[in-house]
Formats: structure tokens, sequence, C-alpha cells
């Protein structure tokens, strides 16, 4: 107990001489680091509406319980969350609660958030913080009326959500840990590729095994390396699909995909592509789902 007593009046003092020798504490979130990693989060295609300012909100999902409207994430302190603490940011992400202590809908993806590390997050937010602040209220989400109360959300939560941060499989190599954090958490992959239970939650031991879409939308396929999934396609092949979104058969991506590619994984650097690529070949092969 002493020794770790002393141990951690070490790093303070650690920390206070290195914040006074580079004019900055050790932990400054970083919002440079932060648009990349909102790049590969893919925040954008949901924040921001057709036509509309980036990040301001308004854009309609559809789903089975409703249309819901994307919240105003620029830093406007009326209408946005620029009164936002980071306490406050971190918690929506990772418990899914808002401010106020209510419940989010997991149409905002925060059970894959859940996995992001505090530091990731308040770089997120300092990119937030440093675009242009919209004046832009939000919609309200047109709902049935089983899923326009907050409240039940509590009991999905306590059926689906699991609050865990991305812990190290050390049984992994560095590559396929990189790609475990991009794919679960970040990319939010499985939100769009994992099947759902008919309360929506997905099911996690039929992970990226292909899911139907919702209404128009085309059906995520089997990302597993499965004979009705990637089996066939070689690492260059994915690696080049998430470039600049072209099947080994010439097709592009089309559907919500096409998004997906733009706006986050052509973004991205050709490592954490690779070890995406790598994550998505250790799957375990699995039938498609739809
Ligand atoms: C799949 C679409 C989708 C993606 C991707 C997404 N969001 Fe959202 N987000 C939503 C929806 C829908 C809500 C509203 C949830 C609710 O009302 O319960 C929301 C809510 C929020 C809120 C709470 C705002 C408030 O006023 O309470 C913040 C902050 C937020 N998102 C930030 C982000 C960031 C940053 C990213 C990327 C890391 C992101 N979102 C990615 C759909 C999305
Ligand atoms: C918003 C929903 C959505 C998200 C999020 C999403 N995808 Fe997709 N993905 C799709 C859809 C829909 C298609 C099928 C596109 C088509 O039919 O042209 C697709 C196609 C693909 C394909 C091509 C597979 C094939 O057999 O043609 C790959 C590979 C892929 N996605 C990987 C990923 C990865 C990795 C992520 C996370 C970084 C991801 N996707 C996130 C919806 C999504």
């Amino acid at each position: 107990m002493r020794i770790a007593l002393r141990a951690n009046w070490h790093n303070y003092l650690l920390l206070y001489l290195s914040a006074f020798v580079f004019g900055t504490t050790v932990n400054a979130a970083d919002a440079g680091h932060g648009k990349y990693l909102t790049n590969a989060s893919g925040c954008v295609a949901c924040h921001t509406a057709e036509e509309g300012q980036p990040m301001a909100g308004g854009r309609p999902l559809e789903s089975p319980f409703g249309t819901f409207y994307t919240p105003n994430i620029t830093p406007d302190n009326e209408t946005g969350i620029g009164g936002w603490t980071d306490d406050e940011f971190v918690s929506a992400f990772q418990d899914g609660l808002s401010p106020e202590g209510e419940h989010y809908y997991p149409a905002f993806p925060y059970p894959s958030y859940t996995g992001m590390s505090r530091s990731d997050l308040l770089d997120i937010k300092a990119h937030l913080n440093s675009l242009k602040p919209v004046n832009a209220a939000n919609r309200e989400h047109d709902l049935v009326w089983y899923a326009s109360w907050r409240m039940p959300l509590v009991f999905w939560k306590w059926l689906y959500f699991d609050d865990a941060r991305f812990a190290i499989d050390s049984s992994q190599t560095e590559q396929w840990n990189r790609g475990a954090y991009l794919v679960r958490h970040l990319g939010h992959c499985g939100e769009c590729h994992t099947p759902r239970s008919w309360l929506g939650g997905t099911e996690s031991d039929l992970e990226l095994a292909g899911a139907p879409g919702f209404g128009d939308a085309k059906a995520a396929p089997n990302l597993t390396p499965h004979e009705d999934g990637l089996k066939d396609w070689r690492r260059a092949d994915l690696e080049l699909f998430f470039e600049i979104g072209m099947l080994p058969n010439g097709d592009f991506a089309g559907g919500e995909m096409s998004a997906v590619v733009d706006e986050n994984t052509a973004l991205l650097t050709d490592e954490d592509r690779a070890a995406i690529t790598e994550y998505l070949r250790q799957l375990k092969p699995l039938p498609k789902q739809y």
C-alpha cells in the first residue's frame, strides 16, 4: 500500500513537472488525433443532414421503431454540445446517458462506442469543439408510441448493453488488437453487419455474419471467412475495398457501405486498413444470416 501511494505521488510530481516544462499537461486532448478518430467512427454520416452543415444533425434514420433525427453536435452553446463537460461527453458514449441522466436510444451506436477509451473520446471532443458552431435546434424523434418513452430503455440496456472498455487480448497480435478496436468499437461495423434479435439487440455469437437491411436498405453481407462470406477475398482485395470501395469483381460498394468507405475507411492509414483486414480474416467462419 505504501509503495503504491509513493508511486502515485511520484507520478503526479512527474506530471506536474512535465506540464511545467512543456507548458501543457501531458493529458491535453489532441484535436488532430480526434479528427482521425472521428473519421474512423463515422460520426459525420449520421450527424449531417443532406445539404446540411457538417455535424449540425437533423438527418432522419429509419428504424422498425420509427424515425430518429440526429442531434446537433457542433459546439453551439444553445442548441449543440458547446456547454458539455468532459465527463458528460464521455458518459454519453460509455454509459449511453445524457447530461440530464436520460437513456439514449441505441440508434446512437453507443453499444459499440462504449469500448472507446476516455482519452480517445476527449480527443474527439476537442475536434468537435474546433468546428464552427451551428445554431440549429434538434428535431424530436418520430417514434411508435411504445418506443417514445425513454424509461424502458433501462431494460433494453440490461439485456443488451455491455458497458466495458476495449481490453487488449494478449493471445493475439498487436495488429489484430488494433483491428478489433476499429471494427468492434469505432467503426461499429456490427451495427449493420451483425444480425439483431426482435428487440433490436445485436447477437454477439453471430458477430459480423450479415444482416438484412431495414426497409429499402440493402442487406449488409457476411464478413466472416465462410464460403458465403469473404472466404475467397484475398488480403489485398479487402485492403483495396476499404481504400476505394471496389469489390474483387470490379463493382463498387453500394447502399450504406459507400458512405462508410468514403467517410471512414478511405480516410484511414494503410496500417489501419490492414488491421481491419486482419481482424476480419481471423473471425470465426459463420453461414450468412439474411
Ligand atoms: C448510426 C448513426 C449515428 C452515428 C454513427 C453516430 N451517432 Fe451520435 N447520435 C445518433 C442519434 C440517433 C442520437 C440521438 C439518440 C437519442 O436521442 O437517444 C445521437 C446522439 C449523440 C450525442 C448526444 C447529443 C445530445 O444532444 O444529447 C452525441 C454527443 C453524439 N451523438 C455524438 C456522436 C459522435 C461524436 C459520433 C462519432 C464518434 C456519433 N455520434 C456517431 C446517431 C449516430
Ligand atoms: C450503416 C451500415 C454499415 C456499416 C456501419 C458498415 N457496413 Fe459494410 N456494408 C453495408 C452494406 C449495406 C453493404 C452491401 C453494399 C452493397 O450491397 O453494395 C456492405 C458491404 C461491405 C463489404 C463488402 C462485402 C461483400 O461481400 O460485398 C465489406 C467488406 C464491408 N461492408 C465491411 C465493413 C466494415 C469493415 C465496416 C466497419 C468499418 C462496415 N462494413 C460498416 C453496411 C454497413
